[in-house]
């Protein structure tokens, strides 16, 4: 088949990791007789410094034109000036906005190579596989900011409405049918009314549509513990925007690094857009070392969910166990021990497709 790609490199070490995830879509290309074809372009800091916008006009007109966007990330200290216009981060929020990607996947599994790199005690993070439905297009990351007269108060609205409720809480649901029939939900019902909101839309949409799926609702401090003591029990977790940002971060620790963890947005219709959870690792950009296999393993969501290339994604995350199986490790995994570089990582798992 053909397809078309919108990558979009960004800031700090998102150039070096989408290099690496564009190597792995042409051997995907090559060895299955596809015809991907690339388009490359701006967001993030970069774009503000080279067009003042951090989502420029032909970034948004080539991300609507393509099959799939794959994103490395934003950000960087250079752009934190509190007081600037405007900020790299918007113009991913705007991406996802423009694009209504209201609902963002992000599968967390630990990899058996893998269960010493993780903080946590092997018993308590080996056969985890959760996968995380975060709403990307609504609540506090959305409301409504407002600021006193006299700027000395801020405030930050957290606003949900049923139906942006009703619509993830139906996509969790169904992938939930697809695994192990478990929904968790997660909200903090004891105290925000949009929460309340969020637990009533929750528990009459599983009552009426899915009684065949399990369903149970934690507050989301309790999560925070859970996900550390009891992070098996676990299948398909659904939650609102902030609330999924900090589950996600934390979740991550359990496969052992942030470097591991692909993230799909998607919306009802149109393209996807495919990124690594973690961000723009300032601190290491440009020197080689960042881990490209959360980016990697983000084309394959992109093969899986927006072309409708199941063994091409599966090829992909063969490939990914296969440099973890041969000993590759990129230095955030290494635990001290010799590591690879970002392209000898990526070449690998493109070698091996
Ligand atoms: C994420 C990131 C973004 C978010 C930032 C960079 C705006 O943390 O994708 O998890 O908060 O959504
Ligand atoms: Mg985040």
């Amino acid at each position: 088949m053909k397809a078309r790609f919108t990558l979009l490199p960004g800031d700090g070490i998102g150039p070096e990791i989408v290099d690496q995830a564009r190597a792995v879509l042409d051997a995907v290309a090559a060895r299955f007789s596809h015809s991907f074809v690339y388009d490359t372009q701006l967001i993030g800091g970069i774009a503000i410094d080279e067009t003042g916008d951090p989502l420029p006009q032909g970034t948004i007109a080539s991300a609507r034109e393509s099959d799939a966007i794959i994103l490395g990330a934003v950000g960087g200290p250079q752009w934190d000036d509190p007081t600037a216009k405007t900020r790299p981060e918007t113009g991913l929020l705007r991406i996802r906005k423009d694009l209504e990607l209201f609902a963002n996947l992000r599968p967390v599994r630990t990899h058996v190579q893998l269960l010493d790199a993780s903080p946590l005690r092997r018993d308590l993070i080996e056969g985890v596989d959760i996968l995380f439905y975060r709403e990307l297009t609504g609540g506090i990351y959305f409301g409504e900011t407002t600021t006193s007269e006299d700027g000395l108060t801020v405030s930050n609205a957290m606003t949900y409405s049923v139906y942006e409720i009703e619509r993830i809480v139906r996509m969790a649901a169904e992938a939930a049918r697809t695994r192990r029939g478990k929904l968790t939900s997660v909200d903090k019902a004891n105290v925000l009314a949009v929460s309340r909101l969020w637990r009533q839309t929750a528990d009459r949409i599983m009552a009426t549509e899915f009684q065949d799926v399990e369903h149970e609702t934690v507050l989301v401090d309790a999560m925070a513990m859970h996900l550390l003591s009891r992070a098996k029990d676990f299948d398909v977790v659904v939650t609102g925007n902030m609330f999924g940002d900090i589950l996600t971060d934390e979740a991550s620790m359990l496969p052992g690094s942030l470097g591991l963890l692909p993230s799909a947005s998607l919306g009802s219709s149109g393209p996807g857009l495919y990124e690594p959870i973690h961000g723009s690792a300032p601190d290491i950009a440009g020197k080689g070392i960042a881990n490209p296999l959360a980016t990697i393993l983000a084309t394959a969501m992109a093969l899986r969910h927006s072309l409708g290339l199941a063994a091409e994604a599966a090829a992909v995350e063969a490939a990914v166990d296969k440099a973890l199986d041969d000993g590759l490790r990129t230095v955030d995994i290494a635990r001290g021990e010799e590591s690879v570089s970002t392209s000898t990582m990526g070449g690998a798992v493109a070698a091996s497709i």
